[in-house]
């Protein structure tokens, strides 16, 4: 079936931890935005409208594939220009997948201003579907009271030569705070959490309940019992959670920012937040009575473990290893940048997508898309590796799109010492260390690069059309800590004519960029 959204774009006002009311991005006039619901197999049309007044956008569907519809994905100056006030973009895809999603602004410096929300499809097939009474959707955030034009001319300039990422001033848990989910005795949910955040990951855990992990990204896993997760920007998890047979007593439901990521922690942040699992609304919430563990302390399920339920086969024998290193630093000016290899990822002046389908056979020469956009040109159905080693003593959690990938290891594993290794001393992968690797790898969109430490991971280039892979923390993707994959480009031309209304809003001057 169709599945139809109009969303008429613009500027609203709200208050989502009470202490500062701003202009967020709001959708037909409403915020929290409305949640995007399909089955797998649905068209997914969504008419927007951009009403904001002053400034360009685009969505982009994150963990969408796109097979075949490269130019839905979102991402400005990647696969199109941003829209400008006062004009439309129609996206219209077949979503042919299945699992928790989500959708974002992908123009830079736009989501965290609130223009972000999860997206989810249903699957009545899935091998848990008759295991579960109800769903629960639940969003984590960070929150900053100060907007994206406000925090922009401070952030990469002289006055912040660290490249320090701005503090947020909250943590949100679907868009509010102190929220009570309310339960059944005896009952079990598929609970679905989205880090729909812009920098900070976060723990989650319920006080005195454990749950059953059965997807990441999109991906079904082997069912696995945790009861902590370590959730960063951009990743999401569906859990099933068994309720108790009591009633007598509500539980907190703990979600605790992981401190390692923020430079300073001012006195004034809270780091770690309840929300309530509530059984009895009449029942007293026991807040003073609640002891949460530092972050550091707290030791999540390692997610690069799990097995897709798929039981997807190593992939072998990789046509391309790509090795890259990640390093924050400043360039003679004084701003703080981010490089993958000494490239720090630069938009170019027309999208990639665009440079593809009008370079003929150029098209497999990465010059012609500009040395700052990092291109890498892909063979069509090749196994692609890639090695992620981190210089940097923070984590950063790296996304592909158009694919999901296998994790063939990272180090050091989530465990104790996963975020204490930061000693200045980085680890780079030796494959002399690694002769075998997991038969079945977990497969996800989203994977966290330690500090200083690496992750291995392969994907098949069968989804011809020019991928981002970034740093989803969206001040490093303004730093530059990004590149493209250009996919299989010939047979991208040979699938894709671009409609004329998406040059149009190129000429119409929607060139604000993603990236420095
Ligand atoms: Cu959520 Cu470039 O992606």
């Amino acid at each position: 079936k169709e599945v139809v959204y109009d969303f008429n774009v613009t500027w609203v006002t709200a208050n989502p931890d009470g202490l500062a009311e701003r202009k967020i991005v709001g959708i037909n006039g409403q915020w929290p935005l409305p949640v995007i619901e399909v089955d797998k197999g649905d068209r997914l049309i969504v008419n927007m409208y951009n009403g904001l007044g002053d400034k360009s956008t685009s969505i982009h569907f994150h963990g969408m594939f796109q097979n075949g519809t490269n130019d839905m994905d979102g991402a400005s100056m990647v696969t199109q220009c941003p829209i400008p006030p006062g004009s439309s973009f129609t996206y219209n895809f077949t979503v042919n997948q299945h699992g928790t999603y989500w959708y974002h602004c992908h123009t830079e410096y736009c989501y965290p201003d609130g223009y972000r929300q999860a997206l989810i499809i249903h699957d009545n097939t899935s091998y848990f579907a008759d295991q579960y009474e109800e769903e629960l959707a639940v969003t984590l955030s960070d929150w900053y009271h100060d907007m994206m034009e406000d925090i922009k001319p401070k952030f990469m300039t002289v006055y912040n030569p660290s490249g320090a990422e701005p503090i947020p001033n909250a943590l949100l848990f679907n868009d509010t705070q102190d929220l009570s989910l309310n339960v059944k005795p005896n009952t079990t949910y598929l609970l679905r959490l989205v880090n729909i955040g812009a920098f900070v990951a976060q723990y989650f855990y319920i006080e005195d309940h454990t749950f059953t992990i059965v997807e990441i990204d999109g991906v079904y896993t082997e069912p696995t019992e945790a009861d902590t997760l370590y959730i960063a920007v951009a990743q999401r998890y569906s859990v099933l959670l068994t309720t108790k047979n009591t009633t007598d007593k509500n539980y907190p439901i703990v979600t605790v920012a992981d401190s390692t990521l923020l430079d300073t922690i001012p006195s004034d942040l809270r780091l770690n937040y309840t929300n309530w699992l509530q059984y009895d609304a009449s029942a007293a919430h026991p807040q003073a009575n609640i002891t949460v563990e530092a972050s550091t302390d707290l030791i999540p399920y390692d997610d690069s473990t799990l097995v897709p339920y798929d039981h997807m086969p190593l992939l072998e024998n990789p046509a391309l290893s790509i090795q890259l290193d990640v390093v924050m630093d400043n360039l003679d000016n004084g701003h703080g940048y981010a490089f993958l290899n000494n490239i720090s990822y630069t938009t170019p002046k027309v999208p990639t997508l665009y440079t593809v389908l009008s370079a003929g056979d150029q098209a497999t020469d990465p010059t012609v898309y500009g040395e700052f956009t990092h291109p890498m040109i892909l063979g069509h159905n090749d196994v692609v590796e890639i090695i992620l080693n981190n210089n940097d003593s923070g984590s950063h959690p790296f996304h592909l799109h158009g694919h999901n990938f296998q994790v063939l290891t990272r180090y050091p594993s989530y465990g104790a010492d996963f975020f204490e290794l930061a000693d200045g001393d980085p680890v780079p992968y030796d494959p002399s260390n690694h002769s075998t690797f997991p038969a079945y790898p977990a497969r996800r969109d989203v994977l966290v690069l330690p500090p200083e430490g690496y992750f291995v991971i392969r994907f098949v280039a069968d989804n011809p059309g020019v991928w981002i892979f970034h740093c989803h923390i969206d001040w490093h993707l303004a730093q530059g800590l990004g590149m493209v994959f250009i996919e299989a480009p010939t047979q991208l031309q040979q699938r894709m004519t671009l409609p004329s209304d998406h040059l149009a809003a190129c000429a119409a001057g929607g060139v604000q960029s993603e990236g420095n």
